[in-house]
């Protein structure tokens, strides 16, 4: 098993570092390497996805990635910038399962913004498609317009598609995921107006036939965002598009009040996959030791479970979490008056140290 390790930018570094220190007490067998990737690597060879970056994460089982990103490069050319990179990745290992789970933490109920009652016990699963749309849709541009409201005028445009195939894997993925859990899949679309969604509702539609034991509904996108704030329990495996699950996906972390703890996989048809938390690089507070080092952890637990046959090692790092919160260590960004606050160092220590105990126990 080889594991690339991608720390990037920001916080990116130091929430890895606590990962991979996870991941070596846990006793198995994986080799790994590192690479820069995003802002840094940009710093260092000139492009945000390097050849040789590139190439270790098509020949690792599985990637582990911190963030990319900070805003002194907001004025690169576009394929320099930092995003590049993420995109990059997604597109040349065909990573286009998206799984981004909103859990909210028992413990971590008063750290939303919602009503307790909204959200104590939320546990959806947003699955986004992740190389169609029109994150990769060709032609886009600028050009000079030839009609529309103003002919002659400079304008730029994008292009929303998707494919039969890509809709079909997508609603694959989705329907198995709900077998797993409570076999209830909502699928967002905007079929009252684009083209591309109706397409994809009907294939949506036509792939649940397959599977009769789940029941499939359909939402608009923006009556979605409405009822992820008014009602988030009543979803489960939510499945859309690239674009509006980068929204909705951001949208249902926040519910649950810490999106420093949320992981989430990318994955290829080959169960290759990468693995990052769902917060960005934070440039704003990194180097200052106070990311929370949670959602990489748990990320790293995604990892082993989905790319590396290792659910039971998965298991341990998952309850290991629960037990630090159990205890009341809070990094700054769940902290709440009567939990104690620790560094980022700190809370993977406390991780490790909750392993290492049920290894000596069990
Ligand atoms: C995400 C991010 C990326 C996206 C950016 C960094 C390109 O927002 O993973 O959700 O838009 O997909
Ligand atoms: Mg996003």
């Amino acid at each position: 098993m080889k594991i690339a390790i991608l720390p990037g930018d920001g916080i990116g570094t130091e929430i890895v570092a606590e990962a991979v220190k996870v991941l070596n007490v846990l006793d198995l067998k994986f080799e790994t390497e590192t690479a820069l990737v995003g802002g840094a690597a940009y710093e260092a060879h000139g492009h945000p996805l390097p050849e040789s970056t590139l190439k270790l994460a098509k020949e690792s089982d599985a990637i582990l990635f911190g963030a990319v990103g900070d805003w002194k490069y907001d004025k690169l050319d576009r394929p320099l910038r930092p995003e590049q990179a993420i995109l990059g990745l997604r597109k040349n290992l065909g990573l286009f399962a998206n799984f981004r789970p909103a859990i909210c933490y028992e413990q971590l109920v008063g750290a939303s913004s919602l009503k307790p009652e909204l959200i104590a016990g939320l546990d959806i699963l947003i699955i986004r498609e992740l190389t169609g749309d029109i994150y990769f849709g060709q032609p886009r541009g600028r050009r000079t317009a030839v009609d529309g409201h103003f002919p002659g005028a400079e304008e730029a445009f994008d292009t929303m598609r998707y494919s039969r195939p890509e809709v079909e894997r997508i609603a694959h993925v989705a329907f198995q995921a709900a077998r797993k859990r409570s076999k209830r899949v909502t699928s967002v679309d905007k079929a009252n107006v684009l083209e591309t969604f109706q397409f994809w509702k009907d294939i949506m539609i036509e792939v649940g036939q397959q599977y009769p034991d789940v029941e499939l509904d359909h939402m608009y996108v923006d009556n979605a965002a409405m009822q992820l704030v008014k009602a988030p329990k009543k979803f489960d495996v939510v499945v859309t598009g690239n674009m509006f699950g980068d929204i909705l996906s951001d949208e249902a972390a926040m519910l649950t009040g810490s999106i420093g703890m949320l992981p989430s996989a990318s994955l290829n048809s080959s169960n290759q996959g990468l693995y990052e938390p769902s917060h960005g690089s934070a440039p704003d507070i990194a180097g200052k030791g106070i990311a929370n080092p949670l959602a990489t952890i748990l990320s790293a637990a995604m990892m082993l479970r989905f790319s590396l046959n290792q659910a039971e090692a998965a298991d341990r790092i998952e309850s290991a979490v629960q037990s630090v919160l159990a205890a009341g260590l809070r990094t700054v960004d769940i902290y709440s008056e009567g939990t104690t606050k620790v560094s980022t160092r700190e809370m993977g220590d406390a991780v490790v140290a909750a392993i290492t105990k049920t290894t000596i126990k069990g």
